[in-house]
């Protein structure tokens, strides 16, 4: 896309690159831009992984975060936002991968020859995701010319337009997918789907527990539409009548999205995985103590290490446990209170700060119990004469709800 842009003299040296990217384009984007002296300047969706935006960063793009959760005609549309920002800026390119004919031209003369090649011209199927479809539509049009007999397998989110569009030719209402990179709510200018045979819907939690199998069962660490294209796979080849050799992809690496594919929290918080159900408040527990999850202080620690626990957990309360049991909980305010006038005193024992006169609630206490708790400020600290089970903020209320949005 640089290239083509550099020779009908759309870039020109020292010019400015506007794209729209789920993050990957953006990277290949930014490293080029870097290279040859662009500027880069990127619209990117809030629910892309934060690994991806500060490695944009670093690589010295200027970063636009948008909303993740409107379509096409928004104003906050990170396609409308980011061709917005191109007419504004003089002389800008806009890179535009879901239109420009150049994206299905790399992979049509690139990504094609090289999976014929390492497939030893053997190969009856390729199962691929759709972001652009810039890899769909070249990989397509490669095929057609060498082996046609290869059929395209869809891998889709739930809540992307594209597999019903396969199956059916209609154009539904979108929803929306926590996987990045794969899924859209319209159809790309670009796409050619005329070799797809096959279009598999798969669900966030069906997308990222393969990817973690995928890392189980043979060490591969994948992002997230890796794990879409895995769960596709094994559902397109348990169908199978006869042996077929397929191709996909390990479209990402599983390094920019440790904080949530591989993070047992971020995945219990988003319904993703699932947990034992008490049927009482252990079920709004957001980090439950008997499964090592909870962050706490010791009646020893220093101030110092109570608060860069909370800060490295990105928490505002510690519960401080001994042998076990609750004795105390210290917040942020507590320690500013103590460290204000002398900021010596975070040598100070969490001990000398934390709240003392604490409220539990047993499991079994009501919702309206929980609500008056928490309506005063406070967290729940959840306990019964022989064990301590975990707080319940606001936040972990929040997200029981959210769980049990269908
Ligand atoms: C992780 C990931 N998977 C899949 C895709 C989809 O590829 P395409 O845009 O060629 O459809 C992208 C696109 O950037 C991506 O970042």
């Amino acid at each position: 896309m640089i290239e083509a842009a550099e020779r009908d003299g759309r870039l020109k040296p020292g010019g400015t690159i506007v794209e729209a990217t789920a993050g990957n384009t953006g990277l290949g984007l930014a490293l080029v831009a870097r290279a040859k002296g662009y500027r880069i300047v990127l619209v990117v969706p809030d629910k892309m992984s934060s690994e991806k935006v500060l490695h944009l960063k670093a690589l010295g793009a200027e970063v636009h975060t948008t909303r993740s959760d409107v379509g096409k005609g928004h104003p906050e549309y990170y396609q409308d936002y980011a061709l917005r920002l191109a007419e504004a800026i003089p002389g800008a390119f806009f890179a535009d991968q879901f239109n420009n004919p150049n994206n299905p031209a790399a992979h049509e003369y690139s990504t094609g020859p090289e999976i014929w090649a390492q497939t030893g011209h053997d190969l009856d199927a390729i199962v691929c995701g759709v972001g652009s479809a810039g890899t769909i539509t070249g990989l397509s049009r490669f095929f057609r010319r060498v082996a046609p007999h290869v059929e395209f397998v869809l891998a889709d989110p739930q809540g992307s337009i594209l597999a019903q569009y396969i199956e059916t030719g209609t154009i539904g209402t979108a929803g929306s997918w926590a996987v990045e990179g794969i899924g859209e709510d319209f159809l790309p200018a670009i796409a050619d789907f005329s070799s797809v045979r096959r279009a598999y819907t798969i669900s966030d939690a069906d997308s990222f527990s393969s990817a973690r199998q995928l890392l189980a069962s043979e060490g591969l660490l994948g992002g997230s539409s890796t794990g879409t294209l895995l769960a596709a796979a094994l559902r397109y080849c348990r169908e199978q009548t006869s042996p077929k050799r397929v191709v996909s992809f390990v479209c990402d690496t599983g390094t920019r999205y440790l904080s949530k594919v591989y993070n047992d929290n971020w995945m219990i918080d988003q319904g993703l995985l699932q947990r034992t159900e008490f049927g009482d408040l252990r079920d709004l527990i957001g980090r439950r103590f008997e499964e090592g999850a909870v962050i706490s202080a010791a009646p020893g620690d220093t101030l110092l290490m109570a608060f860069q626990r909370m800060r490295l957990a990105d928490i505002s309360q510690l519960p401080v446990l001994e042998a076990a049991r609750v004795v105390g909980l210290i917040d942020e305010s507590d320690i500013l209170l103590k460290v204000e006038a002398d900021p010596a005193e975070f040598n100070a024992p969490v001990t000398s700060a934390m709240t003392r006169s604490l409220e539990t609630l047993a499991p079994s206490a009501s919702r309206e119990e929980l609500r008056r708790v928490l309506d005063r400020g406070l967290v729940a600290i959840i306990a019964d004469a022989s064990h301590f089970y975990g707080l319940i903020t606001r936040f972990d209320f929040l997200n029981h709800l959210r769980r049990s949005l269908k």
